[in-house]
Order: structure tokens, then sequence, then C-alpha cells
């Protein structure tokens, strides 16, 4: 009876301390995130222009996901459907998600995270991306109107086989993924 106790108490204060809740730190971790990326991102382009920024997105971007990420015992990735970088393809998981929020913007609602937990014990939180910031469209707009050719040409030149052109603001463009690990 004693050694059941005392085994729930241990078993108990380690999930406490141990077992973040993934919907309560989830939007936290991308909030640092995100504010990380776009201050340095709203920065370079400032100094640089959209040309001189992609450095920024080439570079500090996974950098900063890497970063955050150890910062929190997590790891993090962002991943789509139309894939700048090849590295950011969606797989299958990913894949599902991304269907799920896109038919939650076709029907006018709100995209929700998603909580999954694999096999392994560890939790994966995946949240939609959408495109909110007219400052993305630089980018990741429609060539010749919100992109302008100079941008382009340094977007072809890194990335020879972008997909990630002729969005607009309200579309999907992606999602933000966190794996907890196993306690
Ligand atoms: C200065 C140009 C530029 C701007 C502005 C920009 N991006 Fe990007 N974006 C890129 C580049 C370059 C990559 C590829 C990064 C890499 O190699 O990992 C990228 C990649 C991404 C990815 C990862 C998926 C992929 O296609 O590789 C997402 C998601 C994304 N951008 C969202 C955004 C959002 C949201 C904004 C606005 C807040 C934004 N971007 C603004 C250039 C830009």
């Amino acid at each position: 009876m004693k050694r059941f106790f005392l085994t729930a108490l241990l078993t108990l204060s380690a999930f406490s301390q141990s077992a973040p809740d993934p919907e309560v730190e989830g939007p936290k971790i991308i909030a640092e995130a995100f504010a990380k990326l776009s201050g340095a991102l709203g920065e370079a382009i400032g100094k640089s222009g959209p040309a001189g920024a992609l450095s920024v997105c080439s570079e500090k971007a996974p950098q900063i996901a890497k970063d955050v990420g150890t910062a929190h015992g997590v790891t993090l990735r962002r991943a789509t459907h139309k894939p700048r970088n090849p590295k950011n393809a969606a797989d299958d998981v990913e894949k599902t998600a991304l269907e799920a929020f896109m038919a939650a913007l076709a029907n006018k609602e709100a995209p929700t995270p998603q909580v999954i937990t694999n096999a392994d014990g560890s939790r994966a939180f995946l949240a939609p991306i959408v495109l909110g910031n007219p400052l993305c469209l630089q980018c990741h707009g429609t060539p010749g109107k919100d992109i302008a050719p100079e941008t382009l040409a340094a977007i072809e030149k890194l990335y020879p086989d972008d997909k990630a052109t002729g969005f607009q603001l309200g579309d999907l463009r992606g999602l933000w993924r966190i794996t907890f690990p196993a306690q």
C-alpha cells in the first residue's frame, strides 16, 4: 500500500513537472519564433529591400527555429504544401493537417491547431500559418505585382524549384510543427 502511494506520487510529480501541455505551450513557442522571425525580416527589408532580405529567411529562419526549439526542449519546423525550400515540404502527417486547415478556410472558419500523439509517446502540435501580413507578399505573392523583378531573380537563383509564390492574403502558407519529446 505504502509502495503504491509512493509510486503514484512519483508518477504524478514527474508528470506535473515535465509534461508540458502542447495546447498551452505550443502557441507560446510559435509566438516567440514568429516574433523573432518577423523582427529580423522587417529589419532586413528596411535595410536592404526584399531581395537583400532573402538571406534572413534562408539562413536565419532555420536558425531561429532551432534556437527557440532548444530553449524549450522541443523541435520546431515549418512545413508546407508549396515549398520554397524542398526541406520544408510537408510529410504525410503534415499534409493531413494542411488539408484540414484548408477545408476550414474554404468554409470561412478559423483553422484550429491539432495535437497528435505519436507511437513513441512524443506529441506534435501543428498550427496553421495563414498569410496575414502584406509584407509576406513581397516574396510570396504574385510575381510582377507583389514581387519585384530583382527579388524574383534572387529567389530563383537560390531556389530553382520554388513553389512558394502566387499567394494572397488569407491563404494558407503552411504550418508550424512542434514536437514535444516523449516523457
Ligand atoms: C524577403 C523575402 C521573404 C519575405 C518578406 C517572407 N518570406 Fe517566407 N520565405 C522566404 C524564403 C527565402 C524562404 C525559404 C526559407 C528556407 O530556405 O528555409 C521562405 C520560407 C517560408 C516558409 C517555409 C516553407 C517554405 O516554403 O520553404 C514559410 C511558412 C514562410 N516563408 C512564410 C512567410 C510569412 C508568413 C511571411 C510574412 C510574415 C514571409 N514568409 C515573408 C522569403 C521571404
